[in-house]
Parts: C-alpha cells; structure tokens; sequence
C-alpha cells in the first residue's frame, strides 16, 4: 500500500499546471460508445485512476484505446460488440453509469452495474432513471445492475426534481440519438456540463443551452468521432488555489478559466487573499492576516462541494469562527475527525461545520476517508509543523494526476511511500 509522507512547514511558491477536468472526462470517455463510426482523439485528459479505469471498461465494451501519450487517448468505438457492463471497474466508480446513456443512445439498450464512487452520502439515480424513462425506454434494476431497453428513443419534456450532474448528463447522452426534440429543465450548469454538451456536438450531436437551465437536444441519426480537447480542471485549479494561501505562499496557477473560478476566488478575497486573473491563468499570494468567512455549497455557479473539505482544512488556521454548510452530500464532513487529530478546533453538526481557527496544526498519521478529503489532508500537512502521514491514497489518485510531483515543484517536502499493510 502506498502513503503520502508530507513534511510541513513551507511556502508554496511558483507556478503549476492544471490538467484537464475530471468530471468531463469521465463523462466524455463513456460517451465516445455512442459514436457508430470514426474515431475520438481526445486530448488534455487527466492521468487520473478513474481514466485508466474507464480506459479499461471500454476496452471489455470492445473499444480500440490507443494512448498517444500521457494526456491523449484514440479511441475506436465502431466495434462496441456488447452492452453489457458489468464489471469490478464499473463497481468500482462512479462515473461508469454514464455508459448507460451512452449505450441505451447507440444500440437502443444498456445493462450497467450499479456505481460506487466516494463515500459521501446516500446517491441515487432516480432523476437518471426517470429521464431514460421519459425517452421511452424499460428501466429494470437486477442483480446489482441497471438494464434499460427501449424500441425506440423518443424526445420528451423532462423536468429534473433536483439539480444532478449525472442526470443532466447521462440523459443528455441519451437524447443526442432519439428522435425527435428533448427538452430538460432544471439541468446542472456545471462547466463540465457544457464540456460535454460540446464534445457530443463535435460528434454530430444537435445540443443547445447547455450551462442555463434548460437544455434542448434534437435528435441526430448518427454521431461520428471527432478531435477534442478536455476543459482544465475547476476543482484541481480551486485545490492549488486554497493550498497557495493555507501555506501563506504565492502560487500562478496556469491553464485555467478563471471564469470558472469565481467563486472560490470570491471566497478568497472575502478571507484576505489576492488573487490575479491573468487569461488563462490565476495568482494567489498570502498578503497579510486572514478572517474566517462562511461558505454554503450549491451547484454551480455557487460554491463547489468539492473544493469544501480543502476550504475546510485553510479556514482551521484562520483566526475567528468559520461555518461551512454543505448543502449537496450529507457525509461530507468525515475529514474533519482527521483534521482534529492534527489539533483543528471543529464542530460537525448534521451538514454544518464549525470551525474555530487556531494558530497552527500539527502533524499525525491521516486517512484520506474520500477523494477531496484526501487533497484536505494533504494542504493539512503543508501546514502543519512535523511529519505528517496520509493513509488510504488511492482514492488521492482517483482525481488528482500525480498530485505529490506537483506540490513538490511548488517546493513541498512530499514523498510517496510503499509500506508493507
Ligand atoms: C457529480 O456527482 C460529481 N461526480 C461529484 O464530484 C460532485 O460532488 C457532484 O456532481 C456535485 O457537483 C462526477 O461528476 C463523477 P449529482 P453526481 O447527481 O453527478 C442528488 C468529486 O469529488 N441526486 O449532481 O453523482 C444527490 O443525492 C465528486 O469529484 C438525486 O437525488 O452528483 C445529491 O444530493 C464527488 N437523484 C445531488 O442530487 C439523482 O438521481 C447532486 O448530485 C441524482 C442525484
């Protein structure tokens, strides 16, 4: 088993790459099956588990997967043989039911197992299921497995009960081959949406209003592989941005849409830090005294359940009394038992965090209980005085391509360690 070994202390200084978004390429690489001919050149893709592990899914689907390099993977989907996917990788995250919609487009039918993912609350697919279902398709769930088949898939009107991601981007998936026009209400706007609302465009698809709250798709007969380049990834950029300040360093964070940002830069401002926007790049330099502030998640464009558990771990050694309410994942609270063994001041009632600054943390031996908790611990160990040891790292390597390189050109003392379990 591998750990992190973080020795803290230290100023992060200098510059950084963002590579591409996660949660578009988890989505876009399931949506390549729906393509019946060509192939998909698909560049600025994260080096990231959660790839390699759908690399994998969609060569059992029986994709071609050519990896041109560390960032770009061809991908030959004409000869899709089955859909069936129902293997230990599918389990295993969660973004494998986007080949539900993916499937069900192409060949009118899919059976997926049911995904896992990270450990932070209950996590349903009913708005998934209800807008397959609204496209005309039989939804069954057996066996651990979701299967829906359809005769045809026809365009509806669909009005999501709750703001999904997944939801307005699996049916979005599906609708790009039925006929006729869908309409979905109430949709995510997250940039990964509209990340995927261009890639399946560039595939032939006919998808407008993607990032407002409602998305038309008129139906296409074919989609086709196409050349496209992954947006750079929010949360990785919002991660780096948060550690330049836990560290009270000055950091540029390069290959960035600051657009996408705002928020947790408004955050930032609010606490005392100053950020730069350049084009495509964003700097935050620790200039003086921090204040706590109070953050609220909410889907985008509001602040990102995501970058909480890091924002978590900064406003610990900011003076005053900070209160983060997450308003997405009931359980997303399960870091702050390890913030507290580093010596952080924190109350968790329900969905609500109460932090309670104190001057320094000090280091331990930490679990990363989930993938954003990880990058928690993680700032938690730059800071604190001594060594500090994170535990359960695979799930750091889900989402953050190889995170301990880029801390440590940015001057971190962090090393990755093979240890007998
Ligand atoms: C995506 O998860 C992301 N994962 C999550 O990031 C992120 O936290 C989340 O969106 C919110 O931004 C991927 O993109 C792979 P949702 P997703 O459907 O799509 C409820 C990370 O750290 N809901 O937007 O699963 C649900 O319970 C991961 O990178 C239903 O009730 O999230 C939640 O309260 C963790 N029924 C809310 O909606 C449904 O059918 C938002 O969930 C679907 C969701």
């Amino acid at each position: 088993m591998e750990r992190l070994v973080i020795h803290g202390g230290r100023k992060l200084e200098g510059a950084v790459e963002i590579n591409g978004a996660k949660n578009a390429a988890v989505a876009i690489l399931p949506a390549v099956v729906a393509a019946s001919s060509g192939k998909c050149l698909i560049d600025n893709v994260p080096d990231i588990e959660d790839v390699h592990c759908l690399d994998r899914i969609l060569s059992s689907l029986g994709c071609e997967v050519k990896k041109i390099d560390n960032n770009t993977l061809e991908i030959d989907s004409t000869s899709v043989n089955t859909v069936n996917a129902c293997t230990e990788d599918v389990r295993r995250m969660r973004a494998s039911y986007y080949f539900i919609g993916a499937l069900l487009a192409r060949f009118k039918e899919a059976k997926v197992e049911l995904p896992g993912g990270c450990p932070i609350g209950v996590r349903p697919i009913d708005q998934h299921i209800k807008g397959f279902e609204a496209l005309g398709a039989d939804v069954v769930i057996e066996h651990g497995a979701v299967h829906v088949k359809a005769k045809q898939l026809k365009g509806a009107n669909i009005f999501f009960d709750v703001v999904s991601v997944g939801a307005t981007i699996n049916v979005m998936i599906a609708a790009t081959l039925a006929e006729g026009v869908t309409t979905l209400e109430n949709v995510a706007k997250e940039p990964h949406v509209v990340d995927v609302a261009n890639f399946l465009n560039s595939m032939g698809a006919n998808i407008k209003g993607a990032g407002t709250d409602v998305i038309r798709i008129t139906g296409v007969k074919k989609l086709t592989g196409c050349a496209y380049s992954v947006i750079p990834d929010q949360i990785e950029a919002g991660t780096f941005m948060i550690a330049a300040a836990a560290t009270r360093g000055d950091i540029t964070i390069k290959n960035v849409i600051p657009k996408h940002l705002e928020s947790i830069s408004a955050k930032l401002l609010e606490m005392g830090v100053e950020i730069i926007e350049g084009d495509d790049s964003v700097r935050v330099r620790y200039v003086g005294d921090l204040k706590g502030v109070n953050i609220k998640t909410m889907p985008y464009p509001g602040f990102p359940t995501d970058v909480q558990q890091p924002m978590s771990t900064l406003l610990s050694v900011v003076p005053g009394r900070s209160i983060i309410t997450e308003s997405i994942w009931e359980s997303r609270h399960k870091h702050i038992d390890e913030l507290k063994k580093m010596g952080a001041n924190i109350k968790v009632e329900g969905r609500v965090a109460i932090i309670d600054g104190v001057n320094s943390l000090s280091g331990a031996v930490v679990k990363a209980t989930d993938l954003r908790a990880g990058a928690a611990m993680v700032i938690a160990g730059l800071i604190a005085s001594g060594k500090t040891e994170i535990t359960s790292i695979e799930h750091i390597d889900r989402g953050y391509p190889h995170i301990e390189n880029k801390f440590r050109s940015l001057g971190a003392k962090i090393e990755r360690i093979t240890v007998e379990e």
